[in-house]
């Protein structure tokens, strides 16, 4: 086939399934609790070109930067040693032969970063919940951060637990966990089921999030995003109940912008609301870049992240695929919610993820089954530009999530 194939995002489906994931889903399903076993105890090598932030870190914007070739630090864990790696992440398992996206440091410009140290992460997480809520990219910095922590979980020691749209990676030593919740738009949606949820239309209650929220409210440590399935001109927004067959639902087509907005009105009352402020500490990870035109970079017109080997130097560079509106109206939420009391801190992730042109799986991925050799060499048709390979790029955003967990909140 060659018309160019929109990507996606987030589904567990035939497109970009989450095979290993979507397997362990019915043997979960079957047996409830699974325990898996992985390599013992390899900890993360120790930390040579980064040294740790000191006190002016505070002051400094950990966004602003350059990425920084270094093969000795990076990658931070590898590809076949984490337990819970996606298929569908898995970039090298899956014939990626340059691996150079692996190596990547980023390096703000008045700063260091603050090197990932997992022991010292997991002891923070003793006896709480860090939920991560949100859609597949979210997802994929949730496998980021379960790889980061798991060489140093003895086997047996560690499990995951799938139930409905909720995934629990438990460190029993810690009784620390760390969860996926899967709400690709926040608010209720007719995307919500975690396996099903590629539908022709999109359709949004706009009003409504309990029935996600309350699975999550009492965590200690929240970290939402909500981008790419808003993509598109209109939404679909329905006042009433999916359920409700008497004919009071009400359908209205909206402005998505609008309608983004609402949705985020609605997550931001039920924060105030059901929030612990002393307790529960909230996060917003900005919207992912995708690299789907490569034109924007001056390849041909009709190629894409396919064969990119190297990162956009060019400082500043921004690609069409991010829309700054999305973001400014998630800024203004959180800036009306400070007013209110109430701290979330943005992950600002967009501009440094611009650049990654090279991190993306494209065709080296499984679906539910490989990518046949047909489908291979047609990258332009079923390259992946919108997920990214780990170990890689999201691994740096939860670095950067350590460094405000660590250094930014008390
Ligand atoms: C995100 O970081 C980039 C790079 O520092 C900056 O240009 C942009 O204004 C930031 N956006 C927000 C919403 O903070
Ligand atoms: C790191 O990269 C340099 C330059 O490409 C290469 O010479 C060296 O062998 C690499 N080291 C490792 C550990 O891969
Ligand atoms: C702390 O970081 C700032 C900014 O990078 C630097 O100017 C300063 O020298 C550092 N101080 C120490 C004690 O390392
Ligand atoms: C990591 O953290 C643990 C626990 O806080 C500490 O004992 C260890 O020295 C740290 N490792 C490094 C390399 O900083
Ligand atoms: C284990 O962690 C949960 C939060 O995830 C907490 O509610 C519970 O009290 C903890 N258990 C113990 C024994 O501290
Ligand atoms: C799954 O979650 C529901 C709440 O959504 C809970 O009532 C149920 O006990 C959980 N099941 C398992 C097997 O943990
Ligand atoms: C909020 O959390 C703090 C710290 O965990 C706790 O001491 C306090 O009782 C909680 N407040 C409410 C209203 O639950
Ligand atoms: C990808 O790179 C290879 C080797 O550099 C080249 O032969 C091939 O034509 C490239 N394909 C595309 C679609 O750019």
């Amino acid at each position: 086939m060659g018309k160019r194939q929109q990507m996606v995002p987030g589904t567990w489906g035939v497109k970009c399934s989450f095979h290993s994931l979507a397997a362990l889903l019915v043997t979960a399903l079957v047996i409830g609790v699974i325990y898996l076993t992985g390599e013992s105890g390899r900890l993360i090598e120790e930390p040579t070109t980064v040294k740790d932030n000191n006190e002016s870190t505070s002051q400094c914007n950990l966004f602003s930067g350059k990425w920084v070739f270094d093969n000795t630090s990076y990658p931070l864990y590898k590809d076949h040693e984490c337990t819970f790696m996606s298929d569908q992440l898995a970039c090298e398992k899956f014939g990626r032969k340059d691996l150079s996206y692996q190596n990547w440091r980023w390096q703000p410009h008045q700063c260091d970063l603050p090197r990932f140290n997992a022991t010292a992460f997991l002891e923070r997480l003793r006896d709480k919940r860090l939920v991560f809520v949100g859609d597949s990219l979210n997802r994929g910095q949730w496998v980021s951060m379960v790889c980061l922590v798991d060489s140093s979980i003895p086997p047996k020691r560690k499990s995951l637990h799938f139930n409905g749209s909720l995934i629990t990676f438990k460190a029993k030593d810690y009784n620390a966990s760390i969860e996926f919740y899967w709400a690709p738009l926040l608010v209720d949606s007719n995307s919500d089921d975690p396996t099903n949820h590629r539908l022709p239309d999109r359709i949004v209650r706009v009003q409504a999030i309990e029935k996600h929220a309350w699975h999550w409210t009492d965590a200690d440590i929240l970290v939402f995003d909500s981008y790419l399935w808003w993509r598109r001109p209109k939404m679909k927004v329905l006042w009433g109940s999916f359920e409700s067959s008497d004919g009071i639902s009400i359908y209205k087509e909206v402005e998505m912008l609008r309608v983004y907005e609402m949705a985020l009105k609605t997550w931001s009352d039920w924060l105030e609301i059901h929030v612990n402020r002393t307790k529960t500490k909230l996060f917003f990870v900005s919207m992912s870049p995708t690299h789907e035109r490569g034109e924007e970079w001056g390849k041909a017109k009709g190629q894409n992240c396919y064969n990119e080997t190297e990162a956009i130097s060019k400082e500043g560079y921004w690609g069409t695929g991010s829309d700054p509106k999305m973001m400014r109206i998630v800024e203004a939420a959180i800036d009306e919610l400070k007013t209110r009391g109430l701290t979330v801190e943005m992950i600002n992730i967009t501009q440094l993820s611009e650049y990654r042109k090279d991190g993306h799986p494209s065709i080296y991925r499984k679906q539910w089954e490989p990518l046949t050799e047909e489908q291979s060499s047609n990258p332009s048709s079923y390259a992946d530009c919108i997920h990214w390979c780990l170990p890689g790029v999201p691994d740096v955003w939860n670095e950067l999530l350590y460094a405000y967990i660590f250094h930014y909140s008390s």
